[in-house]
């Protein structure tokens, strides 16, 4: 088992570099089943979801090369299995993409029911509603989804809901299906724009993606022989501004697209924190306690459901009484009791959590409940005063690439030990 032991108070100081988003990445791997044929794949997150998703794919009969760190060519013109490994697939979320993709691709596919974080009830109606009215079969049971699908044919579908994974996921299989695909209701994030671009560079036509109409017109074949370049992670940037506000430290955080990360930076300008916003990289600092505010995540743009419990973390010292509502999952609270071995004070009921503010959080052993509670546990860590042990580091792993490293490079005193 591994730990993370930071001491802290720390006020970060510094640069970090962001990577690719895992969002992004988990729906574009998958996305390459699509094409009969090689591509390339840079600024990918070395993260272990994407690590699980490059095995699954070569278990299907993908040729995966590393070409450093965060690059990879695939070449997916021997995919010879409709099976994907059902241990593997129910390890994590984003294994859904697999059904929209090998429905695109062959016309049918088995996966394990996905997995991931447990942050309340996930179901995938919405998905399934999708294929159906794109002409596919789907049958859930005993723990697996099988989908088949003679010819897809397009529809026009309107998503009940706003989600993110049937949004990508219907847009998979729509992107071969003949006609022209029409989703109302769609999500709007900007992994969703990234999975549009990568299909449309691949040869496909889909116009819309970032609003809330996205328009597939069905093309007969998708071509490889292109480099795709995954958006930066605006979850991963705004973990390190919102480290910057609780920890009273000065960061520039570079490689992103501060567009993308509007509804944190008014946050943040609203609670006292200070903002340099140059395009590409953005600077947050602030040395004071930060005021009360509150706070309801909705979808993009929004303020994020991925980005709660690090904005959990700030308004645990705040000046004041702060409110968070969560609009999206049933069970992102949870970090609210760790915080509270650290000494908030916060009670959570339900969907909200209220925040009374303290002066400051002491170090406590604590025990990362989902990925991003993982990262606001370490900005905790890094704020509060004495020593902070972080457990439970596989939901940290799966998706922040070399996280304490990066916390390190701005000056905190974290350690990964292996017990
Ligand atoms: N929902 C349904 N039916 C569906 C699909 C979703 O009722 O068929 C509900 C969900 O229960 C939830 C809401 O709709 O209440 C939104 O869910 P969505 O489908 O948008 O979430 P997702 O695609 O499963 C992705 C991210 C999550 C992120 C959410 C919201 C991936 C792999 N995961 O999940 O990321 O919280 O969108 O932005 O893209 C994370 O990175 O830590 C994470 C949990």
């Amino acid at each position: 088992m591994e730990k993370l032991i930071i001491t802290g108070p720390t006020p970060l100081k510094g640069e970090v570099e962001i990577n690719g988003a895992k969002n992004a990445a988990v729906a574009i791997l998958p996305a390459t089943l699509l094409i009969d044929g090689v591509c390339t794949i840079n600024n990918l997150p070395n993260i272990s979801d994407v690590q699980i998703l490059c095995k699954i794919l070569e278990e299907m009969g993908a040729k995966i090369t590393w070409n450093n760190n965060n690059e990879i060519t695939i070449d997916t013109r021997n995919i010879n299995k409709t099976q994907a490994p059902l241990d593997l697939t129910s390890k994590f979320r984003a294994s859904y993409y697999l059904i929209g993709a090998m429905l695109g691709r062959t016309g049918e596919i088995q996966v394990g029911m996905p997995g991931g974080c447990k942050l309340g009830a996930r179901p995938i109606d919405q998905h399934i509603k999708g294929f159906e009215l794109l002409g596919a079969d789907v049958i859930v049971e005993k723990g697996t989804i099988t989908a088949k699908a003679k010819c897809l044919h397009s529809n026009s579908i309107y998503m009940d809901i706003v989600s993110v994974g049937a949004t990508i996921n219907v847009m998979l299989a729509a992107v071969l299906a003949k006609g022209t695909t029409i989703i109302d209701n769609a999500a709007k994030e900007p992994h969703i724009v990234d999975v549009a671009n990568f299909l449309n560079t691949m040869g496909a036509d889909i116009r819309g993606a970032g609003t809330d109409v996205i328009k597939i017109n069905g093309v007969e074949k998708l071509h490889g022989d292109a480099t795709y370049s995954v958006v930066p992670d605006q979850i991963e940037a705004g973990t390190f501004m919102l480290a910057a506000m609780a920890s009273k430290g000065d960061v520039l955080i570079k490689n992103c697209i501060t567009k993308h990360l509007e509804s944190i930076t008014a946050k943040i300008v609203e609670i006292g924190g200070n903002v340099e916003d140059n395009g590409d990289s953005i600077r947050v600092w602030y040395n004071k306690r930060p005021n009360k505010s509150n706070i309801k995540t909705l979808p993009y743009p929004g303020f994020p459901t991925d980005l709660q419990p690090q904005m959990g973390v700030v308004l645990a010292t705040a000046n004041g009484t702060s409110i968070i509502n969560e609009s999206i999952w049933e069970s992102r609270f949870q970090y609210t009791a760790e915080l509270n071995k650290m000494g908030a004070n916060i009670t959570a009921q339900g969907k909200s959590a209220i925040f009374e503010g303290v002066d400051e959080l002491f170090g406590a052993p604590v025990y990362s409940t989902d990925l991003r509670a993982g990262a606001a546990l370490i900005i905790a860590g890094v704020s509060a005063n004495g020593i902070t042990e972080v457990y439970n580091l596989q939901y940290i792993d799966r998706g922040y690439e070399n996280i304490e490293e990066k916390f390190r490079k701005l000056g905190a005193n974290i350690q990964r030990i292996k017990e």
